[in-house]
């Protein structure tokens, strides 16, 4: 399904919806280059988890952990990420879990290394502030969009 944002906080509302239908071992593969709305959707994303949202960049961290009771988001940064071996120094294997949402940015450089059964969210710059959001690969977020 697809969405069309007008603004970061279109955005973030559609995103806490998709946030909300969210269950423990989901993966979010994002895809869309720098600026695109990736953190942004994050911000979201917290949202409809409910957690605490000061979601920020892990470019340097390489992953922000946004805990909650039931669950916690692990919000990663692939940008200098790239293959099976990279990918495995990273840990990211050990945070696929039962209470954990995985959320990675920048997914084209582990494409590979996924597992099949994930939500991709392709996020298209249209215009300044315009972004066509979609999201394939569940068929729970059918009603979500526009
Ligand atoms: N409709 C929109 N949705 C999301 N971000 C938008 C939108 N319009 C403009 N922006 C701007 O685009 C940038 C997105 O930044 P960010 O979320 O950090 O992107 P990314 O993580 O993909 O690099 C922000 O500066 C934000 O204000
Ligand atoms: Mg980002």
């Amino acid at each position: 399904m697809t969405f069309v944002s007008h603004s970061p906080d279109d955005t973030i509302a559609f995103a806490e919806k998709v946030g909300s239908l969210l269950k423990g071992g989901d993966i979010i593969a994002y895809k869309g280059g720098m600026g695109a709305g990736k953190t942004t959707f994050t911000r979201g994303l917290c949202k409809g988890l409910g957690l605490p949202d000061e979601v920020t960049s892990p470019t340097f961290a390489l992953v922000n952990e946004y805990r909650g009771e039931e669950i916690t988001l692990y919000h990663f940064d692939m940008y200098r990420i790239s293959g099976e071996g990279d990918l495995e120094t990273t840990g990211f294997y050990d945070y696929i879990s039962p209470e954990s949402v995985i959320a990675v940015e920048w997914s084209e450089n582990i494409e590979d290394c996924l597992p099949k059964d994930i939500i991709t969210i392709e996020i298209e710059t249209t215009d300044e502030n315009e972004r066509k959001i979609t999201v394939f690969g569940d068929e729970r977020f059918e009603d979500t969009g526009d």
